[in-house]
């Protein structure tokens, strides 16, 4: 067996797709895991283009015990990524209020002035530890602020998340071992505590509305009907979560990419309009967010298999990604693909409502890091340290030498 990029990085092995294989089948039942995983690009795209026979509730399929004592209808109300139509549709109405292009653009000075400020700080010894000096403040403290929350506090939200996604264990439907009962504890607790932070703010924006975007959430009306203070928390909660770590890992990823591909690192600090397309290809060929869950509403015919009603699936964009029906050389980075229809950022209804503000925070970062540092070089002997969580492919530690 021959040891691949993945296998020296550590990558977790149920990862085939970062390691030049293509899946045995597209559709595929783990009947020891109680779920369905799909792993084909077309396959993906059928399931997030019809949200009527694969719903974004998955909360239904959760076994109450696995959830011990969690209330899961308080903590997923007016969490859109697990919302289906019409209540979707009202609800990402209301926030796309909030993330219009022009909001997102006049983003920029601020990025770059964060982007400086930490690097600033950073790299006195000719080294950066990209994550922590760079990838994990800048996308948290945007969100923060856009939020209304004090950046300052990242400290906390950074204890709180690492315990949501701190583990290395197979989601499974199926009896928990105790390291997963264990596993699913810790992640409660985090969001328990995340939640308790986010609706004490609430509730002073109640009292004394500022201009951010926790007041507007506050005082929003959708169909003349204000959303509840457990609602504006879950979605101010996702927003922080999905707005933060998944950044991070495309900040360190794009960097690590152009770290293996030395040619491609020439070429775009030389030419600095091809910075989108390697972002772009850099989210194809090692996407953040691996995967996202459907459950069946009805039995349907999917990849050639009968997928009967109430099951779970699991959608591994980041497999999808690699798919050689789709991507010619698909385990080649190569920015000048065209088209490029990668599925990192979702498809259909719930596509990434983010989409726009990590790609300006990867470009206006990127763009900095290049004028600063004539190199960016990973260190023998320090290799990057990845996410252990299988639904994700992200540095979480990049040291690098600046010279
Ligand atoms: C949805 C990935 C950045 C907020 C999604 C989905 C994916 C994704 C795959 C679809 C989930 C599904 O279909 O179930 C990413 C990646 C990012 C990123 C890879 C960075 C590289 C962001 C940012 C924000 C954000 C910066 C917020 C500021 C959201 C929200 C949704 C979402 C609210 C739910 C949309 C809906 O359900 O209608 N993201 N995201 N994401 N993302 Fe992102």
């Amino acid at each position: 067996m021959t040891t691949t990029q993945a296998d020296t990085w550590g990558l977790h092995e149920s990862q085939f797709w970062l390691r030049g294989k293509q899946p045995e089948a597209r559709v595929h039942h783990a009947p020891e895991l109680g779920f369905w995983n799909v792993y084909g690009h077309p396959e993906a795209e059928e399931v997030l283009r019809d949200p009527a026979t694969y719903s974004s509730d998955t909360t239904r399929l959760v076994p109450k015990e696995m959830m011990q004592d969690a209330d899961l209808k308080e903590m997923s109300a007016g969490n859109l990524l697990q919302l289906d139509p019409p209540l979707h549709n009202k609800m990402r109405k209301l926030v796309s209020r909030a993330f219009t292009p022009k909001v997102v653009a006049d983003l920029e000075p601020r990025i770059a002035a964060v982007t400086n400020e930490m690097l600033d700080a950073a790299g006195g010894d000719g080294r950066l530890e990209l994550v922590e000096d760079l990838a994990y403040p800048l996308p948290v403290i945007v969100i923060a602020e856009l939020l209304g929350v004090p950046a300052s506090d990242r400290y906390l939200f950074k204890g709180w998340v690492d315990k949501l996604f701190d583990s290395s264990e197979q989601f499974s439907l199926k009896e928990q071992t105790k390291s997963q009962e264990e596993s699913v504890a810790k992640s409660l607790e985090g969001q328990k505590a995340l939640a308790e932070y986010l609706g004490a703010h609430v509730d002073e924006r109640r009292k004394q509305p500022r201009e951010d975007l926790l007041t507007k959430l506050v005082e929003a009306e959708v169909d003349g009907e204000r959303l509840t203070r457990n609602e504006v928390v879950n979605f101010a909660n996702i927003l922080l979560l999905a707005g933060h770590i998944t950044t991070t890992m495309l900040l360190g990823n794009a960097v690590l990419c152009l770290d293996t591909h030395p040619e491609w690192d020439r070429r775009v600090r030389a030419d600095r309009s091809l910075l989108p397309a390697t972002i772009e290809e850099s989210l194809r060929y090692l996407s953040p967010f691996a995967a996202v869950a459907r459950t069946a509403t009805r039995e349907v015919e999917l990849g050639g298999v009968t997928v009967p009603p109430d099951q779970m699936l699991l959608v591994w964009v980041a497999a999808a990604n690699r798919d050689d029906r789709v991507f010619t050389d698909p385990d080649t980075f190569n920015p000048l693909r065209d088209p490029n229809p990668h599925l990192a950022f979702g498809r259909g209804i719930h596509f990434c409502i983010g989409a726009p503000l990590a790609r300006l925070e990867g470009r206006v970062a990127l763009s900095i890091l290049f004028d600063r540092y004539p190199a960016l070089r990973t260190i023998p002997g320090e290799p990057p340290k990845f996410q252990i969580n299988p639904n994700m492919t992200g540095v979480r530690e990049l040291p690098l030498t600046i010279g």
